[in-house]
């Protein structure tokens, strides 16, 4: 089956007076798949939304080529967008309406039978409170409200833009299970943007990794994961005034080995082993005091791929290796090591 949305080498350029143009879209490629719940992830500001607005036909891009359904858009996008359902801009609702009536409205305008709208309260979770007006609603109730009415047409592609955002954690729950649902059960292809690793490693099965404008991997997410996450040892010694020659021995002894100076440690990545390590050390008679695995954390990893972009045209490939941060800011420090 054809990839349900195809995007290649699209390009983006904002241009504001007075100041440099910005590449917001520098070459991006993404592709996905069919009933998968596919993550579109990547730091602030990386391209996620310009993305997802060019490819619904909200802005025009400067280059590339996007393809929903095997249509190419935006100029069949009138042939296709009846199949996609989409929360993107922040909607706008009538204030006084109760949720109920804001879907009940907009069913009946699409010609859709009134039972669909209690069937998507009831999906997003907002069943209790359909009756009150929007005008009370929180940011996370809003947030439901946007799904339902992008549900009410049964989409069999469904493109969300940051759905976490506002909800708490039951929320979040209730999100990942209906949007899990909508894929796995019902074959709807779901695309969600996010900034964080761990949410789309709990949500998504598939996903593309963006870091300014470009694709720096994709592929599944668990194979993405295993592929980046290895371990990485810390080093002590009883005289912290040892670790400088100890960074240059270990450096120049092994080929893809890379040690950051970390307070009064060193950080090794890319170690055959940790016997290695040891053994490396003493033949320079160096004797470590402490020497320890740690397993990098998921922060560090989305930072390890989103940290350095490679060059237009070569994305990473899952398991590839990738360049490892420069010595003396290891992505543990630089995340604050959360777990
Ligand atoms: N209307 C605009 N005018 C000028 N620059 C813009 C505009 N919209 C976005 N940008 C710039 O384009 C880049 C990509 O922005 P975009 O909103 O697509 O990022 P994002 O990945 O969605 O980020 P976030 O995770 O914060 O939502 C950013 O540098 C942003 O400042
Ligand atoms: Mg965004």
């Amino acid at each position: 089956m054809p990839p349900v949305i195809e995007i290649s080498g699209l390009r983006k350029t904002y241009r504001k007076l007075l100041r440099q143009p910005h590449n917001a879209l520098d070459g991006l490629d993404m592709e996905v798949a069919a009933g998968q719940v596919h993550g579109f992830l990547g730091p602030n500001g990386s391209g996620k939304t310009t993305t997802l607005r060019a490819l619904l036909g909200l802005i025009g891009t400067d280059g590339g080529a996007m393809r929903v359904f095997g249509e190419e858009v935006p100029r069949r996008l009138p042939q296709v967008i009846g199949r996609i359902g989409a929360v993107v801009e922040s909607p706008q609702f009538f204030k006084h309406f109760s949720g109920r009536l804001t879907l009940q409205v907009l069913a009946e305008s699409a010609g859709i039978a009134s039972a669909r709208v209690d069937e998507v309260l009831e999906q997003v979770g907002l069943r209790d409170q359909a009756k009150q007006s929007v005008k009370g609603y929180s940011l996370g109730m809003r947030q439901r409200l946007a799904v339902a009415q992008a549900l009410l047409k049964r989409p069999e592609l469904l493109v969300l833009d940051e759905p976490a955002n506002g909800l708490d954690p039951a929320g979040i729950h209730h999100m990942r299970e209906l949007l899990q649902w909508l894929a796995h059960e019902q074959g709807v292809t779901v695309l969600v943007s996010s900034h964080l690793l761990s949410e789309v490693q709990q949500l998504c099965d598939s996903m593309t990794i963006v870091s300014r404008g470009r694709r720096i991997v994709d592929g599944k997410v668990a194979d993405i994961i295993a592929g980046h996450s290895g371990s990485q040892l810390s080093v002590r010694f009883a005289d912290a005034g040892e670790i400088g020659r100890a960074m240059e021995v270990l450096a120049s002894a092994g080929d893809g080995v890379s040690v950051a100076a970390e307070r009064e440690r060193l950080v090794v990545t890319g170690a055959p082993e940790a016997a290695w390590v040891t053994r490396t050390l003493a033949d320079a008679g160096l004797y470590l005091s402490e020497l320890t695995t740690e397993t990098k954390n998921l922060e560090s990893v989305f930072l390890e791929l989103t940290g350095t972009a490679p060059q237009a045209g070569q994305p990473v490939q899952v398991g590839q290796a990738v360049p490892a941060p420069p010595v003396g800011a290891s992505a543990e420090t630089a995340t604050g090591g959360e777990q």
